[in-house]
C-alpha cells in the first residue's frame, strides 16, 4: 500500500482512521513492511508484503490461500487469451466500461482476475479478500496505480460506510458460514445510488442437490489439510484425464465426468487441453476443499435484496448459480 491510501482505510473495530506507524520498510512510494494505528482505539495492523493485514493470517479460507496462490494466474483472461473473466464481469455487472473516478469495492478477490477487469475501467479498486489469496493478487494486480489489495474479512471490512460507488462480490457468499449475514454486511458500504452486484452458486432440488457427488464427498474432503488434498486433487485429475476426453464422446458424458469429480470445461470455455487440465485441477480442489459450501435459491437471494431495501433488483439464474444485482435506495 502507499501512504494515499490510508484516505480508504478505517479501523474495522471502531471506524476510527489510521496512521503510519515509523520504522517501516518502503520500495519506491510502496509501503512493504510495516504497522497501522488506529488514531482512536490505538490497535495496530500488520502490512506485509505490501499487504495491510486486518484479520489473522490463518482462518476458515485457508484452502483458498493454497488455491489462488497455485493457480494465481490460471483464470486470468491475460493468461488464457481467451476473454472469459472479461464477458462475465461486465455481463454480471452491466456497469459501463469506463468508470473513471469511481470508487469500486471487490469482496473476495481470490487471484483477483476480476480486479484486472475492474481496474481496466480507470475506477480505483479496492480489492479485499479474506486469505492469503491477495499475494496472489498483489502479484498480478498490485502494481496498478489505481488499484489497492486488503486482506480482512467481509463482516467486518476497513472501510466506512456509505463509500463507495459500486460493490461486487463473485463466488463468495455460499463460501461464508452465514450467505445471508455475509450478504447484509455489503449494502452499508455502498452510498446511496450505489450498485452491488453479487453472485452465488445456486441450490436445486432436494434430489438434484442430493445426487451432486461434490456434497456427499465434502463432507470427509473438507476436512483434510489443504495441501494433502490438493496433491490428491492434482494425481485425480493426471489419473483420470484420458477417461474425461473418452467421455466427451458420450451425450451425457462430460455430466458424468462431473458426477465422477472432474472439472471438464471443455464444450464450456474455448480453452486448449493443457489449460483444460489445470482448470480441471484448480476447481476440483476448489468443490472439495472449502470449509462451507451453501448454495442459495433464486427466490432466497431475491428476499436478501428485499431486506436490504435495495431497488431496481434483479436475480436470476446466471454465470455462477444465481446473480443478483440492485441499487442502494436513495
Ligand atoms: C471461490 S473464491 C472466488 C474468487 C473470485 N471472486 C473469483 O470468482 O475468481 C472465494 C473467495 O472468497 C474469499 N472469502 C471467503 N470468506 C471470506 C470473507 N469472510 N471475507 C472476505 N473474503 C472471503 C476466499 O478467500 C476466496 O478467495
Amino acid at each position: 500500500m502507499r501512504e494515499e491510501h490510508l484516505r480508504y482505510l478505517v479501523c474495522p473495530r471502531c471506524k476510527g482512521g489510521l496512521d503510519i506507524l515509523g520504522g517501516h520498510v518502503a520500495t519506491g512510494s510502496s509501503i512493504e513492511t510495516g504497522r497501522l494505528q488506529c488514531i482512536t482505539c490505538q490497535k495496530t495492523y500488520e502490512i506485509v508484503r505490501h499487504i495491510p493485514r486486518f484479520v489473522p493470517a490463518e482462518n476458515y479460507a485457508s484452502n483458498f490461500g493454497l488455491e489462488w496462490n497455485k493457480h494465481a494466474r490460471t483464470q486470468y483472461d491475460s493468461y488464457t487469451g481467451v476473454n472469459i473473466s472479461e464477458t462475465r464481469f461486465f455481463e454480471e455487472t452491466k456497469w459501463p466500461r469506463r468508470l473513471d473516478g469511481q470508487l469500486v469495492l471487490e469482496v473476495g478477490s481470490g487471484s483477483g482476475r476480476f480486479t484486472e477487469q475492474a481496474a481496466s475501467t480507470g475506477a480505483m479498486v479496492i480489492s479485499v479478500d479474506y486469505s492469503s489469496a491477495v499475494d496472489a493478487n498483489y502479484a498480478s494486480n498490485g502494481d496498478r496505480e489505481n488499484v489497492l489489495i486488503v486482506q480482512a474479512d467481509l463482516r467486518r471490512m476497513p472501510f466506512r460506510e456509505n463509500f463507495f460507488d459500486k460493490l461486487f462480490c463473485f463466488g463468495v457468499l455460499q463460501h461464508t458460514p452465514s450467505p445471508e449475514e455475509s450478504f447484509m454486511a455489503l449494502p452499508p458500504y455502498i452510498k446511496n445510488g450505489g450498485s452491488l452486484v453479487v453472485d452465488v452458486y445456486r441450490r436445486r432440488g432436494a434430489i438434484r442437490q442430493a445426487l451432486m457427488t461434490k456434497y456427499w464427498v465434502r463432507l470427509f474432503t473438507r476436512r483434510i489439510p489443504a495441501e494433502r488434498l490438493y496433491a490428491w486433487c492434482e494425481a485425480y485429475i493426471r489419473s483420470m484425464w484420458p477417461v474425461a476426453r473418452l467421455l466427451r464422446r458420450l451425450p451425457c458424458g462430460r455430466g458424468l465426468a462431473w458426477r465422477l469429480l472432474i472439472a471438464d470445461y471443455y464444450g464450456i470455455c474455448d480453452l486448449p487441453e493443457e489449460l483444460l487440465t489445470e482448470w480441471a485441477t484448480l476447481d476440483t480442489f476448489d468443490m472439495l476443499s472449502p470449509v462451507y459450501d451453501n448454495p442459495q435459491t433464486v427466490d432466497t437471494v431475491r428476499e436478501w435484496f428485499r431486506k436490504a431495501d435495495m431497488s431496481d433488483i434483479d436475480v436470476h439464474c446466471g454465470y455462477n448459480g444465481v446473480e443478483g444485482r440492485g441499487t442502494k435506495s436513495e
